[in-house]
């Protein structure tokens, strides 16, 4: 929903006359006129309330439209139309929501003969995989009817579904969902405090003249139902009573109340409890609106059932209090009675200005994990599919479960997870889509006979079993899918890599994990003599084992052809840990950069050689590549793959005319590193530790894919059984985890903290130390801090990401960073969990900007 400023505007401007007085914010309110014809505008302000309804049709994907017989005289707009569904058993609006906030939501259904047959329907309604309510309109005066509850939201959509019960066409009028405020309603159940909806029964307000209530006389767009009782004499004021809670009453509500004649009668609410066990939640709103005497009192008790509900209440001079218990309750022997009952101390009645009653709903069986549902519909998207069934929540009720899905069937307060897929002969073309790579705990994937070209992502390799024959596919077939529970004959151009001269190494993950992993065992004792060779100045080239174990991967060059590829040294680059980089040409065409060390201090031979020792182990795509090596004599050098787009850095700033990247960018790269920085924690046997992670040192592709380069002080992170290496402090400072200064101990934790400074200069391209003593804080993490504690967020994000920053993600971001950051290590999350995260957020990114889960 528009959330804008200008969404304010424009409805101040078209309701200026009837409601300028009450012009009320319908921030996050969603009003859908169901079945809405496309012949009129999607969206209008509806003349009575002033509401901005908008068209059902991107909510759901089935269904036709009606109109009701306009004999009946239904004077709002959204209610002359509907959606009715009669294909299917399942129908579902897919509404996106704030996860964790109570919503009120309310749905109309008037059947009005809008078919000619007269005969009204009766049908279920759910809430994702939970019963909500049953609608009957065939009871009498059930036409029109609605449904309204509060529910929290537990993820960031909502499934609303209508479900066939019989042979009735079940059908809807409007939906309509209010955010309500943060500490007001409480849904929580006593059976499980998660899992609470709560169910309207009545909401009143005791009056002699009023009117029903709603927007925008009601903030929320509560009903109120107006409610005189003889025996019940109504008093009013005209003075201003102010609204003590968050409940926002309407002024009439405030204004009005009700007290019994006979001081000494309780004031009584009945209604009947149709199952012994329902558990109710009873709000009372009341405040003193008549002038007391000096001496008069009024105090009274709230009992049900005659059981005490609250400490005796004295209510406030014009100030509204509602009275709520904190936890619901039930009525012993199927009826229920709320009485205010004077104390003995009061002179006076008691008094109320209104009341709602609410019954708990058990919403017992989980939804399906929430990261399963976000990567099938991303997977139904990608593909087009527009499966009947594939609506509402994908694995249950179970008889309701998608199909060709199948999904764990574990207890209902667990959430069901997929772990099957099956788009067996449907027709699908494009690729093999990116998000079945989320559906984390698949076996079974069937895309056989279908139309899918490109290659096999390296994925599929999680998966145990696969059946992708009779498909386009091509490329090669990667080592951890040549298995024979994965089926890919009828792919003609698909071949196994032994067989076509395909391209150097593959830089892909699994391979390279495999490959860094097997190699490392001969790389090792290929280093140990390399090193042992170079101290002796032994030249490694007499070594013809050595030369041949090193060009298992890389290539190893005379100095003279350094001389030749750098044009004797022309166009430096710059600055690189340990010696200057220039820019190269190998044959004529590859363009290299070379890091060229000419001194022979033992510091910088140190540096060196932990940098081939990483890059020699380590290969993965979001890694600078080592194409080969210099050793001759005192000449070492370095040759890398040519990074043509400068580094992070300088994009951050703007510097060297680079292009200011956007936030979806940054979050992409922050995402690579993150993977890299993974890679070297989690993928390689013993792990490494970059130890220098600062912007400067993410170089960026041609299509801002990052690589992380400068392994001049990496380290291997310490075997089995201990948690740190002892080594002398080193690294950029500003990025240095403080925990690593104060100990010297290095561990993966203190990558952590840099990839957290790091993340933090993306979000707020301000220096990692500032120098000029213009912030309180010099160290970017502490002034961070201060500042959101303060709430001066404006401050911290990066003027240059402009709108940008309304995406939750940036905040997610943010709050990862923080934690990524934290001074002590142990708070820290481990890289992986920082990948996770990153992956979610760039989802929710991509997906809508409305998500709140990394
Ligand atoms: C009503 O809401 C829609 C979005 O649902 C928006 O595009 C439109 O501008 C709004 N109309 C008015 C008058 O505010
Ligand atoms: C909604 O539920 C979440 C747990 O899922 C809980 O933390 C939160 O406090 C609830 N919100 C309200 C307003 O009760
Ligand atoms: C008021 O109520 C009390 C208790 O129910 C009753 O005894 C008394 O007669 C009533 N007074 C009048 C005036 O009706
Ligand atoms: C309160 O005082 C008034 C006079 O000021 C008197 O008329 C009334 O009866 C008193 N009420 C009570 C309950 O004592
Ligand atoms: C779904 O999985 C269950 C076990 O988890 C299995 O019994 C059932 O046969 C499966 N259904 C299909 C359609 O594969
Ligand atoms: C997938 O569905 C097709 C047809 O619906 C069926 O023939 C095939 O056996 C299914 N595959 C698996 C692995 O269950
Ligand atoms: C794989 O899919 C093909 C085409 O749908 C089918 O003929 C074959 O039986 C499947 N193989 C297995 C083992 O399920
Ligand atoms: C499969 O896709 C290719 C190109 O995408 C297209 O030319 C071909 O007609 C498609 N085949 C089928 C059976 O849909
Ligand atoms: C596979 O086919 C796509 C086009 O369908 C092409 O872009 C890609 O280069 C091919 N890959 C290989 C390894 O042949």
């Amino acid at each position: 929903m528009e959330r804008s400023l200008e969404l304010l505007l424009a409805l101040i401007a078209t309701m200026t006359i009837i409601h300028l007085v009450h012009a009320q914010d319908q921030r996050g309110f969603i009003s859908l006129d169901c079945g809405l014809p496309e012949s009129e505008p999607s969206s209008y302000i509806e003349s009575v309330t002033g509401l901005n309804f908008s068209s059902d049709a991107t909510f759901i994907q089935s269904g036709e439209t009606g109109t009701i017989q306009t004999y009946l005289k239904i004077s709002l707009k959204p209610y002359r139309t509907l959606r009715y569904f009669r294909e299917g058993t399942r129908n579902c609006y897919d509404i996106p929501v704030e996860k964790r906030r109570i919503y009120l939501i309310k749905a109309w259904f008037i059947y009005g003969n809008y078919d000619g047959l007269d005969i009204r329907p009766k049908f279920d309604m759910y809430l994702g995989p939970n019963l909500w309510a049953t609608v009957d309109m065939q009871k009498l005066f059930n036409d029109p009817t609605s449904e309204e509850m509060l529910h929290n939201s537990t993820s960031d959509s909502l499934q609303i579904c209508l479900v066939k019960s019989g042979t009735t066409t079940p059908l809807i009028s409007s939906l309509e969902l209010r955010p309500l405020g943060r500490d007001s309603y409480s849904t929580k159940s006593l059976i499980d405090p998660k899992s609470g909806s709560l169910k309207l029964l009545e909401r009143i307000y005791y009056t002699n003249s009023g009117n029903e209530i709603r927007y925008p006389d009601d903030a929320y767009d509560r009903q109120w139902t107006p409610h005189s009782q003889l025996w019940l004499p109504h008093i009013s004021t005209t003075s201003d009573v102010s609204d003590g809670g968050s409940y926002k009453l309407p002024k009439a509500v405030r204004q009005n109340a009700a007290t019994p004649t006979n001081a000494s009668e309780p004031l009584t609410i009945e209604w009947t409890s149709e199952n012994p066990n329902d558990q109710y939640y009873m709000y009372e709103h009341l405040a003193e609106i008549q002038d007391l005497q000096a001496n008069e009192t009024r105090e009274f008790a709230v009992f049900l059932n005659g059981h005490s509900f609250s400490d005796p209440v004295t209510p406030e001079k014009l100030e509204i209090i509602t009275m709520a218990s904190h936890t619901p309750r039930t009525c012993e022997g199927g009826k229920c009675s709320l009485q205010l009952t004077r104390t003995w101390r009061s002179t006076l009645p008691p008094l109320l200005n209104a009341y709602e009653i609410y019954r708990v709903i058990q919403f017992t069986q989980s939804e399906t994990n929430e990261k399963d549902v976000v990567a099938i519909k991303s997977i139904k998207h990608a593909y087009g599919l527009n499966i009947i069934n594939w609506q509402g929540d994908p694995c249950v009720p179970q008889h309701f479960m998608w199909d060709g899905l199948n999904c764990s069937s574990t207890d209902i307060s667990i959430p069901p997870i997929i772990t099957s897929l099956n788009l067996s002969s449907i027709g699908l073309s494009g690729t093999i889509a990116a998000a079945i790579q989320n559906l984390e705990q698949l076996e079974n994937l069937d895309l056989s006979n279908n139309n899918l070209t490109g290659e096999l992502p390296e994925f599929l390799g999680n998966i145990m079993f696969i059946n992708l024959s009779e498909n386009n596919l091509n490329g090669s077939i990667p080592a951890a899918l040549q298995r024979k529970d994965v089926i890919l004959h009828g792919n003609p151009r698909l071949f196994h890599p032994g067989t076509s001269c395909s391209k150097s190494p593959s830089k892909k993950f699994p391979v390279a994990m495999v490959a860094c992993v097997a190699t490392v065992v001969i790389l090792v004792a290929a280093l140990v003599l390399f090193l042992v060779f170079r101290k002796k100045k032994v030249s490694t080239v007499d070594d013809p084992q050595l030369g041949q174990r090193m060009s298992l991967i890389n290539k190893r060059f005379t100095y003279s052809e350094v001389i030749k590829m750098t044009n004797n040294f022309q166009g430096a680059l710059g600055e690189g840990g340990f010696g200057r980089v220039y820019r190269g040409t190998l044959n004529d065409s590859e363009h290299v950069a070379v890091k060229v060390c000419n001194e022979s201090s033992p510091q910088f031979f140190k540096q060196f050689k932990a940098e081939v020792d990483i890059l020699l182990r380590a290969h993965h795509k979001y890694l600078v590549n080592l194409v080969g090596y210099c050793d001759e004599g005192n000449h070492l050098a370095l040759v890398y793959e040519f990074v043509p787009n400068g580094d992070l850095k300088e994009h951050l700033s703007g510097k060297q005319g680079r292009p200011i990247i956007n936030w979806g960018m940054r979050l992409k790269i922050a995402m690579e590193v993150s993977q890299g920085l993974e890679y070297l924690h989690d993928g390689c046997k013993p792990s490494m530790i970059h130890r220098d992670v600062k912007t400067a040192n993410i170089l960026l592709c041609e299509d801002f894919q990052a690589k992380i380069a400068d392994f001049g002080l990496s380290r291997s992170s310490p075997v089995a059984g201990e948690t740190h290496v002892l080594t002398v402090v080193a690294g950029t400072p500003g990025y240095l985890d403080p925990e690593y200064h104060s100990t010297s101990r290095l561990s993966k934790k203190s990558d952590v903290y840099s990839f957290g400074i790091l993340l933090l200069e993306m979000i707020t391209n301000k220096p990692v130390i500032d120098v000029d003593g213009t912030r309180e804080m010099s160290g970017i993490a502490q002034w961070v801090r201060l500042e959101l504690e303060r709430g001066e967020i404006t401050k911290i994000m990066d003027p240059n990401l402009y709108v940008d920053y309304n995406s939750p993600s940036v905040w997610n971001a943010l709050t990862l960073a923080i934690s990524c950051t934290d001074p002590s290590s142990a708070n820290r999350p481990p890289m992986s969990d920082v990948v996770t995260k990153l992956k979610a957020c760039l989802a929710s990114e991509n997906l809508s900007g409305l998500s709140e889960f990394c």
